[in-house]
């Protein structure tokens, strides 16, 4: 990846705003985004809160910088609005491991079970369960259900980091993300090893393993919360690298260090989403400018996923 310099952020910055301005356009970053584009975004946050976001702005543009599922969610809350996607290319991986053809298969094997979906799924997928969640509501959504048995997917460590927190039986589609699976034991142990006085907060899509080892287990914006709070002042952490950028703007005196930069099969360092980095500056101002790529969904599809979205966002935050 090609750093711009930061004479080229700035330009590209100043660029951004006034097109925002042209447009009545409101930009919303997921916490693991670039820094430049998290710095230029209005809100930055994790997938539920910008959800809410998402349902709560007047702007007549939704300028999505995260992957193709967030900025379909925002389409199906808001068919009034237009969505763009400036990386229309970003995808998730772990969403594309389950389609409603071999979900409907399982809720076959399963009559009657809800479907918990996590918001990292297709719209067409959306449609085909009964309740979203997400990694900061997935405990409150199962136990919102009157079900003894759910179906929890497409990912395999939320469900079994859920399972922890409820009585009911998980079914869980076997499906992972693929930066956080690859977080092992092994990792957590050296950097331990190397910062002993720091504490290690993880994302639940890590694997069981790695969660038992963690001192405190939440999505990406209940990390900001946690060490915001915390009075201890190193942490490690067992997410995606673009949460630093937040972490260390928010709390100057304290020290977070990325759990490992171990290459990746992929040759990236670890805990690198290429997918959420695909969005740069240049691509926003582009999505501005042409207003692409615009991302809609089948009405008939979007008026099905809306109802497992919005069944989510009733819960009660807690
Ligand atoms: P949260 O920001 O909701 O914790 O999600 C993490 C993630 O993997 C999004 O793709
Ligand atoms: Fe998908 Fe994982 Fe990237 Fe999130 S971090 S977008 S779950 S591949």
């Amino acid at each position: 990846m090609n750093e711009p310099t930061t004479q080229v952020i700035e330009e590209l910055s100043h660029k951004v705003l006034a097109l925002k301005q042209k447009r009545h356009a409101v930009i919303l970053a997921h916490n693991y985004q670039v820094d430049e584009v998290q710095a230029i975004a209005d809100f930055t946050g994790d997938s539920l809160e910008l959800s809410r976001r998402a349902v709560d702005t007047d702007a007549e543009v939704i300028v999505f910088c995260g992957v193709h599922f967030m900025a379909e969610s925002a389409a199906i809350l808001n068919p009034e609005k237009t969505v763009l996607l400036p990386a229309w290319y970003a995808g998730c991986p772990m969403a594309d491991m389950v389609t409603p053809e071999k979900l409907n298969r399982m809720k076959q094997q399963y009559p009657g079970v809800p479907v918990v979906a996590y918001v990292n799924t297709s719209a067409a997928v959306k449609a085909e369960s009964d309740i979203c969640c997400t990694s900061a509501n997935v405990v409150n959504v199962i136990n919102s259900l009157a079900s003894d048995r759910v179906i929890c997917i497409p990912d395999k460590n939320l469900a079994a980091y859920a399972q922890q927190f409820t009585s009911k039986q998980i079914i869980a589609w076997k499906g992972f993300c693929i930066v956080h699976n690859l977080v092992t034991v092994k990792m957590v142990k050296k950097a331990r090893s190397e910062h002993p006085g720091a504490l290690f907060i993880a994302h639940p899509e890590c694997p069981m393993p790695v969660l038992k080892l963690a001192d405190h287990v939440t999505s990406t914006s209940g990390m900001l919360r946690y060490a915001r709070k915390s009075s201890a002042s190193e942490f490690i952490i067992g997410t995606e690298r673009g949460l630093l950028y937040n972490l260390r703007k928010e709390n100057p005196d304290k020290r977070f260090y990325i759990l490992s930069d171990d290459p990746t099969p992929w040759d990236l360092p670890m805990l690198t989403c290429q997918n959420m980095k695909r969005t740069t500056l240049e691509l926003v101002v582009r999505s501005l400018e042409n207003m692409e790529t615009v991302i809609t969904v089948p009405e008939e599809t979007r008026i099905r996923a809306k109802t497992a979205l919005d069944r989510m966002l009733a819960i009660p935050r807690g």
